[in-house]
């Protein structure tokens, strides 16, 4: 049975330490945070790395789309330099180096199958035959994606891992106004996910509600401000997601 903890690092601990790296996995766990989040998605060849964007220019020292390079360029680029000097020479992490490590720090994972345009499939398959292979404690796993392809497939692997439905508003040029996919309850039911990983700005008291009755966890990213994360934990909000972990959990109404 899925057992949530109350904050999940985001990208690891993306305040404190470069995103989707080992590096933030282990400041997350120095920081006594149980869970982080990470994206995955698949190199030319076919290998799940941990990188959120579609081009690699934004956090690495090479440039293009990750799609289109073969992982043998990418484990030759460092991610490190664009966040701080100290991390400069840091690697991009496959899937599976992180799961070496997360296991040594008995963490939980959220993996978020985040696929390049048109390999919604087959990211969530390589993925998950990945993780089979490796991972235990299904009671610390949640595989999400905001692809409902990719969570198709991710049920068809293996069943029995707790999935979790991701949305953003469906009217992103307007965040004072954001709207809900007003089919997520079909959605979420076709798909039999556990849990609903909404955006901040959809998590209003109503809506919040409305994904309790369903009988789903809800999930909210990405919260960096102690005084919303008690504010949602109240409405009955399970987790936030947060690049500063550690500062929520020290602000939280209840940690367990
Ligand atoms: O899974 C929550 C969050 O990570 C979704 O947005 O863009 O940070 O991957 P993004
Ligand atoms: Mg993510």
């Amino acid at each position: 049975m899925l057992k949530l903890p109350k904050v999940i690092g985001h990208r690891g601990a993306a305040a404190y330490a470069p995103e989707n790296t080992i590096e933030g996995i282990h400041t997350a766990a120095d920081m006594g945070i149980k869970w982080v989040e990470l994206d995955v998605k698949l190199t030319k060849d076919d290998i799940p790395i941990i990188f959120h964007d579609e081009t690699l220019d934004r956090t690495t020292n090479g440039s293009g789309l990750v799609a289109e390079t073969p992982y043998d360029y990418i484990r030759q680029l460092e991610c490190g330099s664009w966040y701080g000097d100290s991390f400069a020479g840091i690697k991009i992490p496959t899937l599976e180096e992180v799961v070496d490590v997360l296991i040594e720090r008995d963490m939980g994972l959220n993996l978020e199958i985040k696929p390049c345009p048109g390999r919604e499939k087959e990211t969530a398959e390589a993925a998950l035959d990945m993780l089979s292979h490796y991972w235990d404690n299904h009671d610390g796993l949640l595989i999400s994606s905001f692809q409902h392809v990719s969570l198709e497939a991710a049920k068809d692997v293996a069943a029995d891992w707790s999935r979790g439905l991701l949305l953003a508003p469906e009217n992103d040029e307007d965040i004072n106004a954001a709207v809900i996919n007003p089919n997520w309850k079909d959605i979420a039911d076709y798909l039999d996910v556990k849990t609903l990983n909404i955006a901040h700005s959809l998590a209003d008291r109503e809506t919040i509600e409305e994904i309790i009755d369903a009988e789903l966890k809800v999930l909210v990213y990405t919260v960096n401000d102690p005084m919303d994360a008690r504010l949602l934990q109240s409405w009955g909000v399970d987790c936030v997601f947060s690049d500063e972990p550690d500062v929520i959990l020290a602000n939280l109404l209840t940690v367990h």
